[in-house]
C-alpha cells in the first residue's frame, strides 16, 4: 500500500491525479485536468508542473508514476509514436522528464491496457485469469490480460482491435472504412448516424437527433444516445447496427482468446439497454458455444472514473515490476 501518481495524456484533455491504495481499492486524493496544449513540449511542462502542485498540496510522497496514452507507443523506451489523436507527438520521450523531476519509477502504457489493469485490479475484471477490456469511447482499443498478466505483444501493438475490418465499407475509424473502430466508437456512431439522417431527411422525415439538414454537421454519438432514450426510431436503428458489429467483434475475440470476461467501457454502459440484447443475440449466433459458455460480457465496473484509475494502475504495475 502507498501513494501513486497517474498521468493521462489524451487528444483533447490531460489529467494528473494522486491516489492512495487502500485495502478496499484506491482513493483519489487529488486530481487536476486541463485542455491538451498544442505542442508536446508545452504539454509535458504543464503536466510536470501540475503534478508537482498536487504533490505539494496533498503533502504526498509518491512511490511511482504511471502514464497512460493512446497507441501506438513504445512502453519499454517510454516513447509516444504519433497516435491518431496526438499526431504531433512523434517519438516523444515522456518517461525521462518525469524520472528526472521526481526520481521514482515511471511507466507508460497504452490507454486500453491501462484501463484493463484498473478493471482487473479494482473493477469488473477482479479475480479473472483471462480478461479483455475494450475502450469503446473516442476510439476502440483493447487491453488483454492473458494467463494472469498483461499481454502487450512483440512491440506493444497487441490489442489494436479497432483496426480489424468488419465490412468492405462503412464509417471510418483508424483510417479504415468499415473497421471495428469505424462502427464501434463515438466518432463512428456519429458518422453512421449522419449518413442515415441524411437519407431520412431526403425521404422527408425529421430524426430527433438531426431535425434539419443544417444539423448534420453537429451530430454526435451523445445526441444519438439521447434521442434513442427518447424513443427516436432512427437513433435506435443506428445503435442496433453498432451493436451487431460490436457482437461480431466480440465473437472473434472470444473465439481467438477464450477469455472468461470482456469488460467494455464508456458508450457500452451508457447505452446498455439498446446494445446488450443485440450483442448477446449475435454472440449466440457467431461464437463457438464452448467458448461462449465460460465468458461474460459486462460494462466497466469503474464506470466513468476508469480513465483516472487507469494511469494510477500503471504506476502500481510499474512499481511492482521494478
Ligand atoms: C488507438 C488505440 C487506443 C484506442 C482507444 C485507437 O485509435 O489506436 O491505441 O487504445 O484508440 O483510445
Ligand atoms: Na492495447
Amino acid at each position: 500500500l502507498g501513494t501513486y501518481a497517474g498521468v493521462d495524456i489524451g487528444g483533447t484533455k490531460c489529467a494528473v491525479s494522486i491516489g492512495e491504495e487502500t485495502t478496499a481499492g484506491i482513493q483519489i486524493l487529488a486530481k487536476k485536468s486541463f485542455p491538451t496544449p498544442s505542442s508536446p513540449e508545452l504539454a509535458l511542462k504543464q503536466l510536470l508542473d501540475t503534478l508537482q502542485e498536487i504533490i505539494t498540496e496533498t503533502s504526498s510522497t509518491v512511490l511511482g508514476i504511471g502514464i497512460s496514452c493512446g497507441g501506438p507507443l513504445d512502453s519499454r523506451r517510454g516513447l509516444i509514436l504519433a497516435p491518431p489523436n496526438l499526431p504531433t507527438w512523434d517519438g516523444i520521450d515522456v518517461i525521462t522528464p518525469f524520472q528526472q523531476s521526481f526520481g521514482v519509477p515511471v511507466g507508460l502504457q497504452n490507454d486500453a491496457n491501462a484501463c484493463a489493469l484498473a478493471e482487473w485490479k479494482w473493477g469488473a475484471g477482479k479475480g479473472c485469469r483471462n480478461m479483455i477490456f475494450l475502450t469503446f469511447g473516442t476510439g476502440m482499443g483493447a487491453g488483454l490480460i492473458l494467463d494472469g498478466r498483461l499481454y502487450a505483444g512483440t512491440n506493444d501493438m497487441a490489442g489494436e482491435v479497432g483496426h480489424m475490418r468488419m465490412e468492405e465499407d462503412g464509417p471510418t475509424g483508424y483510417g479504415k472504412p468499415g473497421s471495428f473502430e469505424g462502427f464501434c466508437s463515438g466518432g463512428g456512431i456519429a458518422q453512421l448516424a449522419r449518413s442515415m439522417a441524411e437519407k431520412s431527411l431526403r425521404a422527408g422525415d425529421s430524426p430527433l437527433f438531426c431535425p434539419v439538414y443544417e444539423d448534420l454537421a453537429k451530430v454526435t454519438a451523445q445526441k444519438v444516445g439521447e434521442a434513442a432514450q427518447q424513443g427516436d426510431a432512427l437513433a435506435i436503428e443506428v445503435l442496433h447496427i453498432t451493436a451487431r458489429q460490436l457482437g461480431r467483434g466480440l465473437a472473434i475475440l472470444i473465439d481467438v482468446l477464450n477469455p472468461e470476461r470482456i469488460v467494455i467501457g464508456s458508450i457500452y454502459g451508457r447505452q446498455l439497454a439498446f446494445l446488450e440484447p443485440i450483442v448477446k443475440q449475435v454472440l449466440l449466433e457467431e461464437t463457438l458455444p464452448h467458448s461462449l459458455s465460460v465468458c461474460t460480457v459486462v460494462p466497466a465496473g469503474l464506470g466513468e472514473s476508469v480513465g483516472d484509475l487507469a494511469s494510477l494502475s500503471v504506476a502500481l504495475h510499474t512499481v511492482s515490476f521494478q
